[in-house]
């Protein structure tokens, strides 16, 4: 969460294009990346990112149970997502040593997470969930949880969501969009995370 303002969130299927697309980022400064298990070759993007992108810390997210954790582990992913919080996976990351960014959207859920000790969590679906604004009202009575907000962020209003004091990172599909993955455009990618890796927080 530390490495950069800004996680790519990656939805993609084509292991080739997911080097480049990794290069393409980390030489725009975003090293930490996300690659959610939603297409059947993710966890060999994971393995090849994680084996030829020099630089690159590359985890696994949209992990669901503790089996598909498994699987992203074996592959190499430094770190792991969630959108939610079972008591599975919860149990499950304490029998690794790779964290687990769990996902909240309300002050209860994490309430419950900061009570089995985990205090940086995710604030998903971000912009759905009640945006910049809910976060901030949440800063007061939970300043001991920090959030890294995913869902609907993009260029326009990352910074609302940085400048917050419980924001450390924001994570965000928006800089690897499909039509510049799909056309190659790594320069174009590099750009957009030159961008994003010089948001202030
Ligand atoms: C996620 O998996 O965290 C989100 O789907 C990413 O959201 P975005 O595509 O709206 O950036």
């Amino acid at each position: 969460m530390n490495l950069a303002p800004v996680i790519p969130v990656l939805v993609i299927d084509d292991v080739e294009a997911s080097v480049l697309l990794a290069r393409a980022l980390v030489a725009g400064g975003l090293p930490a990346i996300e690659v959610t298990l939603r297409t059947t070759s993710a966890i060999d993007c994971i393995a090849a990112i994680s084996a030829d992108v020099e630089g690159a810390v590359v985890g696994a997210g949209t992990v669901l149970n503790p089996a598909q954790m498994e699987l992203a582990i074996n592959a190499g992913s430094k770190f792991l997502v969630s959108p939610g919080a079972t008591q599975e996976l919860i149990d499950a990351s304490r029998r690794t040593n790779v964290p687990l960014l769990p996902g909240v959207a309300t002050a209860s859920e994490a309430m419950g997470l900061a009570e089995e000790g985990i205090t940086a969590v995710k604030f998903f679906p971000a912009n759905q969930a009640g945006g910049a604004g809910y976060l901030k009202a949440l800063s007061s009575p939970l300043p001991h949880i920090t959030f890294c907000p995913t869902g609907g962020i993009n260029a326009q209003n990352a910074s609302d969501y940085l400048s917050l004091p419980n924001v450390v990172c924001v994570g965000g599909s928006w800089v690897a969009p499909k039509d510049l993955i799909e056309k190659g455009d790594w320069a174009g990618i590099t750009q957009l995370a030159k961008a994003a890796s010089q948001l202030e927080r």
